[in-house]
This record gives structure tokens, sequence and C-alpha cells, in this order.
């Protein structure tokens, strides 16, 4: 089967949701929004939707921190008392944080409503808005709860990267990183060489980074198998994150995974697959651009104990997505607890 997100960019964006408005005559218009993009993006946005359908707000904090059921559940009660009915449409405009929880909330609100997403930080636009993953997090278990579920389309306006502080988009390069490591080695050459991340410079690479994804999830939309490639630094980054996270000094999602990108090329390096030079190359790079968490090796057992909560484990054995080379990656490849122990403790000296 496949299944590919309609992704539209720039001003073909807006004509095709206009389109689908038309030709769906949403009941009412709900935009999903948080305090930054109700400020930064709305406006620009309302401007160019043609609809005579009344429209809503609902806004939300950013931070993952809210990323939970409890916001949800505010949500749905928000919907309800504004009595939107099943032939509503919702809009999330907002980070990844935001578009995971606003197509979670459609998709449970009335057994599913349809949704748009239109990502506005360079995680989003590369990675969380794309391929149907929608969900929140249980604690600090990241994406605990949720499904998948693709929006009607995508509208991805790289203007709107403008308004973003430098961290959130070296968090979302993080992603881009990624995908030149596990699909193709040309992107990673050109991704190396790039030394400006002004959103001009960077609008072939979302395009690029998008098309790697969609290419991937089209396979496997429900990743029973290759979608398991795009977790690549994911494991060690998603279990650092929670534990930051459950710590109350949350960290970005793309710091997670530079960090995990560090340690899980080291045990791909260790496994017998990546030569050393590239393994010292990635090292290189990825530490030139993002600072060194800071880690203590006593967090490991509780950063392990995450680990073992990871979507992508199986029988309780920790499953890697590990680099056979930069440009290609293996997945479902288990990993002894104490190379994990290794590697991390290689990262923290
Ligand atoms: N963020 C990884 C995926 O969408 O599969």
């Amino acid at each position: 089967m496949n299944f590919i997100n309609p992704i539209y960019y720039g001003v073909e964006g807006i004509k095709e949701i206009n389109k689908y408005i038309q030709s769906y005559h949403p009941s009412k218009i709900v935009f999903l929004v948080d305090e930054n993009t109700h400020e930064l993006c709305y406006p620009k946005i309302i401007t160019e939707i043609e609809s005579s359908a009344e429209i809503e707000i609902l806004e939300i904090d950013s931070g993952e921190h809210n990323k939970n059921l409890y916001i949800c559940i505010n949500l749905w009660e928000a919907l309800t008392e504004l009595k939107i009915d099943r032939k509503a449409l919702l809009i999330n405009v907002g980070g990844g944080v935001l578009t995971d929880m606003g197509g979670f909330v459609a998709n449970c609100y009335k057994r599913g409503i349809p949704f748009i997403n239109i990502p506005t930080t360079l995680l989003a636009m590369v990675d969380a808005s794309i391929g149907g993953k929608t969900g929140v997090d249980l604690g600090s278990h990241k994406n605990q709860i949720g499904n998948f579920v693709l929006p009607q389309l995508v509208h991805v306006d790289v203007g709107f990267l403008t308004t973003l502080p430098t961290e959130q988009i070296l968090s979302g390069f993080a992603e881009i990183i990624k995908h030149g490591l596990i699909a193709d080695k040309k992107y990673w050459e050109e991704i190396i060489r790039l030394d400006d991340r002004n959103p001009d410079y960077l609008e072939p690479l979302i395009k690029t980074s998008i098309e790697i994804k969609k290419k991937v999830v089209s396979n496997d939309f429900t990743e029973s198998g290759l979608r398991k490639i795009l977790n690549f630094g994911h494991t060690v980054g998603h279990a650092v994150e929670s534990f930051f996270l459950e710590n109350n000094t949350p960290i970005l999602h793309g710091e997670g995974v530079a960090m995990g990108m560090i340690v899980e090329s080291y045990i791909s390096m260790k496994k017998g697959f990546l030569s050393y030079p590239e393994y010292e190359e990635i090292k290189l790079y990825i530490s030139s651009l993002y600072p060194k968490l800071n880690l203590k090796k006593d967090y490991f057992d509780d950063i392990f104990s995450f680990m073992q909560n990871d979507k992508k484990n199986v029988n309780r054995e920790i499953k890697f997505v590990l680099l056979e080379k930069i440009g290609q990656a293996v997945y479902d490849i288990s990993v002894e607890k104490e190379l994990i122990k290794e590697a991390i403790y290689l990262y923290i000296e």
C-alpha cells in the first residue's frame, strides 16, 4: 500500500488548503495555535484563507511538557463547548508538539475530524508534521500514546522559519543530518558543506529531507520495518530527552537526537558496521554544531530504563537502528547493555 502525505510549499500550499476547504465545506474551521504561532504566524495565514466558514481559535502553551493527555482533554472539552461537529476542520499551526498533539486530538474527537498541518518549525517541517505519526507523551515517556493518521495535507512555508530562534533551527537540523546519514551520502556531503543555516539556504535541504522521509514512509506507513530507520539517533536520544524532561530540565528534541547520533554511530562502529573514519567524521561534525549535554555517568541507569520502554523493542530486547555506512542504515539490531554504557560513557568523557 502506498501512503503519501500531500505536501505543498509556499503559495501552492495555501491554494491547496483553499481548494480543500471549497470541496469539503467544513462546518467550522478551528485553528490550533500556541502563544508564538498565534502572534507570529496565524495573522498571515488567516488573511490567505478563503472561506465563509466560522473560525475558532484554540491556543495551547508551547513546550514538550504540555504534550500530554490532560491538555488533550482540555482541547476535547473546548471543542465540545464550542459545539464543533464532525464536519469541522482542524488546522494545526505550530511545531512538532502542536502538530503531533493536534493530529491526535482531531483523530479521536467524535471518532475523527479532518486536519491540516502547517508546520512552523524546522523540526516539524522535515519530520513531525509529515508521515502521519500523532500522539502525546505519557509522563516522561515520549509519544507513548498515539496513532498513525494522515493529515489532509501539509503546507510548508519556510518564511515562518525567520521567526524561529537559532536553537530551534539547530534542533530541526538534527533531523536533516539524520536523513543524510540514513539514506543519502551525497546529501550528507551537501549538509556538511552548509555553513549558513538561514532559511533561504535551508529550503533545498528541507525539500530533500521531506522527499527522503516521504519515500521511507510510503513503503512502511505503520513502521513494521523500513520506517524504523527514521529512528536513528532516537533510541538514545529519546531516552536522554525523557531523562531531562523528568528532571525538569528539558532539552530540545534535536539536542537529544544529535547526542544520540554520536552514541549510536559509535555503537555502529563497534558492532562492525560503520568504519572508524566515518564514525570520526560524524562525531566531529555533530559535536561542532551541538553543545555537549550535561550528563553524568550516574545517570546511566535511569537513561537505560527509558530505553527499555522504547517503542522499537521486541521481547524486552532493545533494538537499534545502526549505520552500515554514511547513507545506509540497518534496523532491528540488538545491542548489549555494556556496549550502550561504553558508548554513553565515551560521550560523557
Ligand atoms: N519521526 C520518525 C517517523 O516519523 O517515523
